[in-house]
């Protein structure tokens, strides 16, 4: 079996390799209804109780809206040259259509010149799941009117920041928006309806398509792209039928239906037909629409799927133990990910937008040992370049998070930052791996 070495020090990567740290809007900024911010349905659905875990939400979060400054600084002494935050909907467009929030959008300039300030280069997300309320109310991503806001949106923000940021991505997750959010119910907008989540993540792709047109139709020139979570999946017992059945499903489900339509221009067919009625509507042009070439391909990746139909389910491994969340740590599936996209598609330079960990740190003093996140951090690393020696054209890696936050249905109880947020003070306190992904960082710029 592959070992992955809990040391990433003596790995070598390209020197343009782009080594940074992501959030996103709603589970950082807080200031939920301050200078004009519109309602999200993620303020809506953490305030509906029984939503959340401990009834949390986002109204203060880490209260970054306020201590934007600071937290750049920190960031940059930490050694941050890369930064993947989003951009709040609601908090620019108040309805989602219409007038704009120009306190909203001054934010953002702030946020810019801080990062500016630093030398640290601005990767943006368009959306990261908190459509304005306002749009929900309206039939939200079931309703096809919602695409074409979202690509007016689009264009007005490269309008206004296009030239200051080094990429965009249009989507984070569609997965988790159209099948947490709309099948499951686990996310807002909390619904269960398998119909309107093949609609939405339909709508989702389009909006994407609609919004990449539409920015480059207002002269933007810059990278652009989307990010997707991607899970390789597996049968827990290879000699299985049904179990290799469940698990070429899965990887349907929550790759293939987002990668065929992206990189090839179709949905695949067993999906489609597993879906039967409730497969999406699709109109004439829309398959090339989606097509559209795009600049890089975001991966988030936390962990595998694990597909068992025996009885007693037959349990992952976890050779490498689980995180705060239940999450295997399995960082060769990631590798064995990044060289079968590169075997399946022909798809662009790869981002890893997102990777990170869960575990339940102790604040000790002022410092969090956090062993278990370095060790996550370091063999992940090391699954990356395993991919390229491989093949895959991989061009960067963002951890996931650079603080804790808001972690969506789990509230703020589950801790995925570098950086520890003690949330009756708000006092950031670097973890253990903050320090070594400084130092990794450094020793990987010679
Ligand atoms: C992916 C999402 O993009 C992010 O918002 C979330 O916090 C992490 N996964 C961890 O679950």
């Amino acid at each position: 079996m592959k070992t992955f070495p809990q040391t990433a020090e003596n790995l070598d990567f390209p020197a343009d390799f782009i080594w940074g740290g992501a959030t996103s809007a709603y589970q950082i900024e807080g200031a939920a209804s301050e200078d004009g911010r519109g309602e999200s349905i993620w303020d809506r659905f953490a305030h509906t109780p029984g939503k959340v875990a401990g009834g949390d939400h986002g109204d203060v979060a880490c209260d970054h809206y306020h201590r934007v400054k600071e937290d750049i600084a920190l960031f940059a002494e930490l050694g941050i040259k890369a930064y993947r935050f989003s951009i709040s909907w609601p908090r620019v467009q108040p309805l989602g259509q219409g007038p704009w929030n120009e306190e909203g959008w001054a934010f953002y300039g702030r946020l810019l010149d801080e990062l500016d300030a630093h030398c640290i280069k601005a990767h943006v997300t368009l959306f990261h799941w908190d459509l304005p309320q306002a749009l929900e109310d309206k039939g939200g991503w079931r309703a096809r009117e919602t695409c074409t806001l979202f690509a007016a949106y689009a264009a007005e923000f490269v309008r206004r920041f296009g030239s200051r940021v080094t990429s965009i991505a249009t989507h984070n997750e569609p997965f988790c928006t159209a099948t947490l959010g709309h099948e499951i119910g686990v996310f807002a907008p909390g619904l269960k309806d398998r119909a309107a989540a093949a609609q939405v993540s339909h709508h989702l792709l389009l909006s994407h398509a609609l919004a990449l047109r539409a920015m480059r139709e207002a002269g933007h020139q810059g990278p652009i792209g989307i990010v997707l979570n991607q899970s390789p999946s597996y049968p827990a017992n290879p000699d299985s039928e049904a179990d290799r059945r469940e698990a070429r499903y899965a990887d349907g489900f929550i790759n293939r239906w987002y990668m065929d339509p992206l990189l090839r221009g179709a949905y695949p067919a067993d999906i489609v037909e597993l879906l039967g009625a409730d497969a999406p509507r699709v109109e004439a042009g829309d398959m090339e629409l989606i097509r559209s070439p795009i600049d890089f391909l975001g991966i988030n990746y936390y962990t595998r799927t694990w597909s068992s139909t025996s009885e007693p389910k037959r349990p992952a491994p976890n050779e490498m133990g689980v995180t705060d969340l239940g999450w295997e740590v399995h960082p060769q599936g990631l590798t064995e990910h990044l060289i079968r996209i590169a075997r399946d598609y022909i798809p662009p330079p790869i981002v890893i937008t997102e990777n990170g960990a869960a575990f339940a740190d102790v604040l000790e003093g002022s410092a969090v040992h956090d062993e278990a996140r370095v060790a996550y951090l370091k063999s992940h690393i090391s699954a990356v370049r395993q991919a390229m020696d491989q093949g895959a054209d991989v061009r960067g890696y963002f951890a996931w998070s650079l603080m804790d936050n808001f972690e969506w249905a789990e509230g703020y109880a589950k801790r995925f930052g570098l950086i520890y947020v003690d949330y009756p003070s708000l006092r950031r306190i670097p973890k253990d791996s903050a320090l070594w992904f400084r130092d990794f960082i450094r020793a990987q710029r010679g």
